[in-house]
Order: structure tokens, then C-alpha cells, then sequence
């Protein structure tokens, strides 16, 4: 073989090397809050169409963020997926993510559902509805949030702690649609309703509901879809005692929040990155995303299958672009301490 015969082999097989080394390149490191069965299926589908493996790190949200602060510019992450606008704020604030700009995206995903600058994006909804007792309350008797304040409810409400992320956006978006000193005034006649001191999360509180320890409540949509599939009758007979109002249906309608993702700003796979949240953009991994956890598409017309959902029929969401949840979430955390909400 003559000298440059063998520098081309040589080459060749460089660039034999170097494919095979970009194919096995194209994985995408996830760092994921979502623990649901249907992921999987979500998962695979996308190493199906794209050829990008996934390793997926998963642990409870706060935990996640604060790993990433950890791993600094060194984090191997390319994508967190975690759950509520405001969660995604704190991420936000702490400049864990990279702007993204994708027609995909901007198409699909509706402009009140994702962050300004594209540094997060909303996948699914849920909304945060009143749960009440149908022994203790008739349903059209109580219409909205701020009906919860209103006295004839005393000694009736259950609520979870104010500092659940839940309820600080719940107030962040009362303080966007009703002012501070409005959403300070309900807060304090909510706290003056209170059936017991807050305590539990969601689940508990629809079962207190359920128990007649209290009349009202508010919870997540898919807390109430899980109790209506449950495969305990226990739990069933808790959603059969309990039903579901839609709050602010004659005005801006339910406030919902959402279950989202951004690339970080280190992100070693970036256009993977982006692929994925393009991948979760469409028809089919909204039905999984969405369904994994009881929850709503984002995307309008991707279709749900979930008799849960079906059952609690439709409503009108709050159209306030979500990152005010996070924006309004210091101003309402101080809001509920004043007015005594612990
Ligand atoms: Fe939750």
C-alpha cells in the first residue's frame, strides 16, 4: 500500500470512528420530578423516532434544582422536567435555564402556558378545584376562591399549609386578578373559616371532606382523578361522597397551573434538548405527559382519554400567562403569614 493510499484508510477509518462515536453521542441526560408509569412508554417513543438515548435522573422536585445548583457549570443535565409554574420560576431565578427559541414550540405550546423568552414551557395543566362535602353543600352555593372567605363558611374549610406551592400560586394569581390587599383581606377570611389547623396534603384534604370533618376544600384535579380510579373502594367511596365545583366559571375562569421543561443554560446536548421538548409538543407524547399524572394537555386538539377527566367535564381555565405565579409567589408567601394562614 503506497503511503497515501494508506493515510487515506487511516482517515477513513477516523471518520468510521468518529460517526460511531456522534451515534452513540446522541443521548439526552434528563433530570425529571415525574415518576409516572406512562413515562416510559413517553420515554421510548422518543429513542424510537429520534435515535437519542435518555438517562433519567429522578428525584422530588427541590431536590432537583438543588442538585443542579450543586453541579453548577459542571452539570451534566440537559432538560429538567418538574411540576407548577412557580417551581419553575425558582429555577428560572436562579439561572438554571437557557433561552430557547423553536416555531415548534411557539405553535404549539399556548403563549400563557410558557415562559416570555422561551426558558421554560408548559406540556400539561392541571387545575386547582373547590372539593365539597354533597351532604353539607349544594352545589351553585359556593362559585368561587373568593367565596371560600365568605362567613357562612365558618368552622368548614380544610386547607394544606400556605406554603405548598399549590396554594402560593393560587394567591399569585388572586394578587394579579384581585390586587394584594384584596387577596390579603381573603386570605384572612379564609383563616377565620378554618375547620383545623392546615395539615396534609391534598388527598387528606378531600378525605377530612369526605369524613365530614369540614365542607370545603381545594385540591388538584388529578389528586380527585386518582381517588375516582382507585383500586381501593375506600378511596372511591371518598370521591363518591365528594364533588368538584369549578371555580370563577362567570368570570376569568379556574386557575390552572402546569407541568413543564427547560434546557439548562449548560446543557452539553443542547439541540437534543430542544428536540425533546419538540417531542413533547406533539399529539402523542401529550396524551402520555398529560395522562401520566391525570392531567391536561397544553396543546389545543391533542385529545385525552382519561374517564376521570371526562367525567368532571369541561370548564374555562384562567388565561394569566403563568410566570406571574412565580413573579407574585414572595408577595403571596407573606400575604398568607400576615393573615395568620400557617
Ligand atoms: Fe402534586
Amino acid at each position: 500500500m503506497s503511503a497515501s493510499i494508506k493515510k487515506i484508510v487511516a482517515v477513513a477509518a477516523l471518520c468510521a470512528a468518529a460517526s460511531n462515536v456522534a451515534a452513540q453521542d446522541k443521548i439526552l441526560n434528563l433530570y425529571s420530578s415525574r415518576h409516572y408509569q406512562t413515562d416510559e412508554a413517553l420515554y421510548a417513543n422518543f429513542t424510537k423516532q429520534t435515535g437519542i438515548r435518555i438517562n433519567r435522573i429522578e428525584a422530588p422536585e427541590d431536590a432537583l434544582i438543588e442538585r443542579l445548583r450543586n453541579e453548577g457549570t459542571a452539570s451534566p443535565a440537559d432538560v429538567l422536567v418538574t411540576v407548577d409554574a412557580g417551581r419553575l420560576w425558582r429555577a428560572e431565578q436562579l439561572g438554571l435555564f437557557q433561552p430557547v427559541k423553536s416555531a415548534v414550540l411557539e405553535s404549539r405550546v399556548p403563549e400563557h402556558l410558557r415562559h416570555p423568552d422561551g426558558l421554560w414551557f408548559g406540556f400539561s395543566t392541571r387545575a386547582r378545584v373547590i372539593v365539597y362535602n354533597k351532604d353539607a353543600v349544594k352545589a351553585g352555593e359556593i362559585r368561587s376562591y373568593e367565596d371560600l372567605a365568605d362567613p357562612k363558611w365558618k368552622g368548614k374549610v380544610c386547607m394544606r399549609s400556605s406554603s405548598n406551592m399549590y396554594n402560593l400560586s393560587l394567591a399569585a394569581s388572586l394578587i394579579s386578578h384581585d390586587g394584594e390587599q384584596k387577596t390579603e383581606q381573603w386570605a384572612r377570611g379564609v383563616v377565620a373559616n378554618f375547620a383545623r389547623d392546615p395539615k396534609g396534603g391534598d388527598t387528606d384534604q378531600i378525605k377530612a371532606v369526605a369524613a365530614g370533618e369540614c365542607a370545603l376544600t381545594l385540591s388538584n384535579t388529578y389528586y380527585y382523578a386518582r381517588l375516582v380510579k382507585s383500586t381501593k373502594p375506600d378511596e372511591r367511596e371518598v370521591a363518591a361522597k365528594t364533588g368538584v365545583i369549578w371555580p370563577n366559571q362567570d368570570g376569568r375562569g379556574t386557575h390552572v397551573n402546569i407541568s413543564g421543561a427547560g434546557v439548562l443554560k449548560n446543557a452539553p446536548h443542547r439541540d437534543e434538548a430542544i428536540k425533546f421538548l419538540e417531542y413533547l409538543a406533539g399529539n402523542d407524547a401529550q396524551r402520555y405527559f398529560a395522562d401520566g399524572n391525570n392531567e391536561y394537555p397544553a396543546v389545543k386538539g391533542a385529545a385525552v382519554d382519561n374517564p376521570a377527566l371526562a367525567a368532571l367535564g369541561a370548564f374555562k381555565p384562567d388565561a394569566l400567562n403563568v410566570s406571574a405565579l412565580g413573579r407574585n409567589q414572595p408577595v403571596a408567601q407573606k400575604l398568607y403569614d400576615r393573615a395568620g394562614w400557617k
